[in-house]
């Protein structure tokens, strides 16, 4: 009898041990499960947030999908078939990387983890505030350097890209190292939005990623001499609705102010909407889709139930392919958006036509 046990036992382990060697192929064919080592020339990241949206994407541009919803098997099967990537969220807390020994730690478990549900490679998104020359500044850089070497490594062909905010000068108190960040990983995921998080200025309501802003801090990052081709131009498929305190003659919708990281006042005090949301309330709205001549923006402004008046700002594809121009023009490696989901993926054939159009703006042509 104890010998049957020790038999149980034994064979047991040994099962488990096999199976977390020799993860099973969960595709139609195993190749499906092999990971994409192929460059194309036009990289289109996509961040996918969940459920099944991503089945109704345009695939013949998608080159990587960022997975930020559920680990989703199907996808990981339906994005090799189409040649494209499907890689983890990475996101930590910095003040815990700051000792090699853990860095090592959590590298080696996200390189095991993207082996496991055979992904190509890892998008760090750390957005914390970081103080220049401290502890965390230096370890940031390492932790990406130490990430791109072991999923090289580890996953030949796989890609490590890396989060910017839309301007390299301390957005948000986010004064990393860009230039090193930049040399140690693929490629920058510049996330050219939420532009209005400082407001040092007038506190009023103004676009999510004005034209001439936006190019600027491309311009600035340029400078620094990182290289054209690791920076992927991240356009918004969401808005803001900011609800005005005043709305001028001129309008001027004037905000409250909620500070942000050292600022007065800050995007914070609007509200984040969908794409999908906006085209269903746009043409309904007081003054309709409105266009401003300084910011190359859309906007519209509506009247809630209690008689507030609210601005609201976005990007469609007349602004959106202004940018892109940009990224043509400076044969950067690509563009991309927060996020895949929020366009209106039904069958009603207008939206149809506007989630077409959407998709084709971010291949500026
Ligand atoms: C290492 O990481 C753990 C959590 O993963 C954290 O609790 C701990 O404080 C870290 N140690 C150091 C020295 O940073
Ligand atoms: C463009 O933006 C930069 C930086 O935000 C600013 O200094 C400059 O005045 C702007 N130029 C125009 C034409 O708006
Ligand atoms: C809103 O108006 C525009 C311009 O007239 C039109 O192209 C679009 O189809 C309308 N959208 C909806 C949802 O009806």
């Amino acid at each position: 009898r104890i010998m049957s046990m020790w038999l149980f036992f034994f064979l047991t382990a040994f099962n488990v041990s096999l199976f977390c060697k020799a993860e099973v192929c969960p595709c139609d064919t195993k190749e499906l499960c092999e990971q994409i080592r192929d460059e194309k020339d036009f990289e289109v990241l996509v961040f996918d947030v969940g459920q099944k949206a991503w089945k109704s994407y345009d695939w013949d541009k998608v080159t990587t999908v960022a997975a930020f919803g559920k680990y989703d098997s199907e996808l990981m099967c339906h994005a090799h078939s189409k040649g494209a990537r499907l890689v983890l969220k990475g996101d930590v807390s910095i003040s815990e990387m700051v000792d090699p020994a853990n860095r090592t730690a959590w590298v080696t478990e996200k390189v095991d983890l993207a082996k496991k549900q055979f992904m190509d490679g890892i998008n760090l998104d750390i957005e914390e505030e970081v103080a220049e020359s401290s502890p965390e500044y230096y370890a940031l850089t390492a932790l990406v350097r130490e990430t791109t070497e072991a999923f090289h490594r580890e996953i030949p062909g796989s890609q490590v890209s890396f989060d910017v905010a839309w301007s390299p000068k301390c957005i948000d108190k986010r004064c990393y190292d860009y230039v090193g960040i930049a040399e140690s990983c693929d490629l920058l995921f510049v996330m050219s939005y939420d532009e209005q998080s400082q407001i040092w200025g007038d506190c009023v309501a103004m676009a999510n990623a004005p034209f001439n802003q936006t190019l600027t801090a491309y311009r600035q990052y340029l400078a620094m001499n990182v290289d054209p081709k690791k920076l992927v131009m991240g356009v918004p498929w969401y808005g803001y609705d900011y609800p005005c305190l005043d709305l001028s003659q001129e309008g001027v919708c004037t905000l409250a102010k909620v500070p942000f990281r050292g600022a007065p006042c800050s995007d914070a005090v609007g509200r984040q909407v969908p794409y999908s949301a906006m085209m269903k309330q746009v043409n309904g709205s007081m003054s309709g889709r409105l266009w401003d001549n300084v910011q190359l923006a859309p906007y519209y402004i509506y009247k809630d139930q209690s008689g507030q008046a609210h601005q609201v700002w976005y990007d469609d594809p007349e602004s959106i392919a202004l940018k892109v121009a940009y990224v043509r023009d400076q044969g950067l490696r690509g563009t991309g958006m927060w996020n895949g989901n929020l366009l209106d993926y039904s069958n009603n054939p207008v939206a149809k036509q506007q989630t077409k159009d959407m998709w084709e703006a971010l291949m500026g042509l």
